[in-house]
């Protein structure tokens, strides 16, 4: 009799617990409107860099696949991949010669097939490139349009007849002159190309070119991706008559080249295509000018896309390094032209860039891991959809290269050309490289101490940066204070607490030179994040007392003295506080 009471009297304990644990829960934060690419961790793979199985150099799918149980562990939803496609790599796949097959370098639609299954299987999406601004000169489009002014495909491309004169100019992002027309003795005519010659311009105001796009993306889509990546689109849409630019337009040609007229047209075109009939996300490259035309393409009501990473962020790092006041104003600035509506990227680093902590952080020995993880801290922590590129993870740093002949990449290769022509400071165009050329982010990932850093057993296609002996993955695995360690512990706090997702954000401390500090806030969840930028001690006033305030992450294995407003952070020191509300 005793003991049934007993059992009772405990069984009637649990209940009340759990109608408590779960009243508990069901008042913590449900924001409206939720969606899943809002709610996503992304993770990018640059794949010729990534892993290489059959030992040719460069990455592969096989290499993926033998790696995604390290996706999985790191916790992310979605990778982007860059593109695999067919083509003559002029542009490391950004100039595609088939849309719907894969790059040799890389595999087959087997070895595709296979990847995009073992995704799936672990719960992390695909999002791949869609790289339509332009082909390359190779496509088969291309070469039916260069080879007759009659044929069906020459509206595919812009062409500027030379009986005309030449057509006013355009700069060229990576050609060798910085010329965008290229003349084309075959029918006596030029063609446009905003990157580099074998990277011709596609022409979307020729609406068979646009089925054509959007019969490639069906493609893919059927296949069961998850998501698009618009390379450069906002420069798609073109003015054809070409006008005259003012002078110096070159110097901010984006104002120039961004948002054409038609521009929206073709996006809600493509939504009504692809975006609404498939459960598939969309990110655009780039966004625009200015805060209306960022809203303008990922607005809901504007049918166009889901978000769009905007450049101002991730330029604001220089050489000569970068004001913390100037970065803080900018992504405020930001944050709050999307309070209430919109929804964008946040990142720091890509394929595009140098590394992460080289070019925001302090990758001295001494600074490196602890800069790497407030890093990481910052972009996982503020509102928009967090993308990180593969290595920073690790921490990886630029490699910076002493020889012109150690690069790789066509832009940098073809501007070193151009210095030389005309007459340009080579000494000092070298050393810029080393802060900023994208060769620093493409090195290969640094899988272990073995051989090309576990990267490959043939001969890499880009050197392998010397530190990988220090800084691995293996070597990381085995730490729980490593910044791979860091980043997982990273991602599923922000997958747990919506406030890091959809919370309000903020600006604490706005005038601080060398800390920046918010709030993210939503329902009873609130959190302060702190972040010191510099490698001294520095003091922050959050106003915020920290009585019964819980730690939820830091990077220094003994967290900060002292629960008042004022504290003073150690070199590089993130904290993020879960406040009582
Ligand atoms: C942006 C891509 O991210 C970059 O890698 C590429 O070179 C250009 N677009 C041209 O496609």
């Amino acid at each position: 009799m005793k003991l049934l009471s007993l059992a009772l009297f405990s069984g009637i304990l649990l209940l009340l617990l759990s109608i408590k644990i779960s009243a508990q829960s069901s008042v913590s934060f449900m924001p409206e409107n939720r969606k899943w690419w809002k709610e996503a961790v992304v993770y990018q793979i640059y794949p010729r860099s990534f892993k290489d199985s059959n030992g040719d150099g460069i990455g592969d799918l096989k290499g993926i696949i033998s790696k995604l149980d390290y996706l999985k562990s790191l916790g992310i939803d979605v990778v982007w991949i860059n593109p695999i496609y067919s083509s003559p790599n002029d542009d490391n796949g950004y100039d595609i010669s088939d849309y719907r097959n894969i790059m040799k370098d890389f595999g087959t639609m087997e070895d595709f097939d296979a990847l995009l299954k073992g995704l799936h299987e672990r719960g992390i999406k695909l999002v791949m490139d869609l790289v339509v601004n332009h082909s390359s000169d190779e496509h088969e489009w291309f070469r039916q349009s260069r080879s007759s002014r009659a044929s069906k495909y020459r509206h595919y491309y812009h062409w500027w007849d030379a009986e005309k004169g030449k057509p006013s100019p355009r700069y060229s992002l990576f050609d060798v002159n910085h010329d965008a027309w290229r003349y084309d003795s075959l029918t006596n005519a030029y063609y446009l190309h905003y990157f580099s010659r074998k990277q011709p311009d596609l022409n979307w105001e020729n609406p068979e070119l646009r089925q054509e796009v959007y019969s490639i993306m069906k493609f893919w889509a059927d296949k069961g991706i998850d998501g698009f990546r618009l390379d450069a689109f906002q420069f798609a849409a073109k003015d054809t008559t070409f006008p005259v630019l003012p002078h110096g337009y070159e110097k901010e040609f984006v104002k120039y080249y961004a948002m054409g007229k038609g521009l929206h047209t073709y996006l809600q075109e493509m939504n009504r295509e692809i975006f609404s009939k498939y459960n598939v996300m969309s990110v655009a490259e780039g966004a625009g000018n200015t805060f209306e035309d960022a809203h303008n393409l990922v607005d809901a009501d504007r049918n166009e896309l889901n978000m769009a990473y905007a450049f101002e962020g991730v330029d604001i790092a220089k050489a000569e390094g970068y004001s913390l006041l100037h970065f803080k104003e900018v992504f405020s600035q930001w944050d709050s032209a999307f309070a209430d509506k919109g929804w964008l990227s946040v990142f720091l680093a890509n394929h595009d860039q140098a590394r992460l902590v080289s070019r925001f952080g302090n990758d001295s020995p001494e600074f490196r891991e602890i800069s790497a993880k407030m890093l990481a801290t910052f972009i996982l922590t503020m509102r928009g959809t967090p993308y990180f590129y593969n290595g920073d993870e690790l921490g990886m740093t630029n490699i910076r290269f002493t020889k012109i002949e150690d690069y790789r990449d066509m832009s940098v290769l073809n501007e070193y050309q151009y210095q030389k022509t005309h007459g340009g400071d080579l000494q000092k165009f070298m050393k810029r490289l080393q802060f900023e050329a994208r060769d620093n982010g493409r090195t290969p990932f640094q899988w272990n101490v073995t051989q090309n850093a576990g990267f490959t057993t043939g001969k890499p296609w880009i050197k392998v940066n010397v530190n990988y002996k220090i800084i691995n993955a293996a070597a990381q695995e085995q730490n729980p204070e490593s910044c791979l360690n860091y980043f997982r512990k990273l991602v599923k706090i922000r997958k747990e607490n919506l406030a890091l997702v959809y919370g309000k954000y903020t600006l604490l401390d706005k005038k601080n030179p060398a800390v920046y500090a918010y709030t993210r806030e939503g329902g009873n969840e609130k959190f302060l994040i702190l972040l010191n930028f510099t490698a001294k001690p520095a003091e922050v006033n959050t106003g915020i007392p920290l009585e019964g305030a819980s730690i939820v992450l830091g990077n220094y294995q003994h967290n900060i003295a002292g629960k008042g407003k004022k504290l003073t952070l150690r070199p590089y020191e993130t904290v993020v506080y879960k406040l009582n509300k």
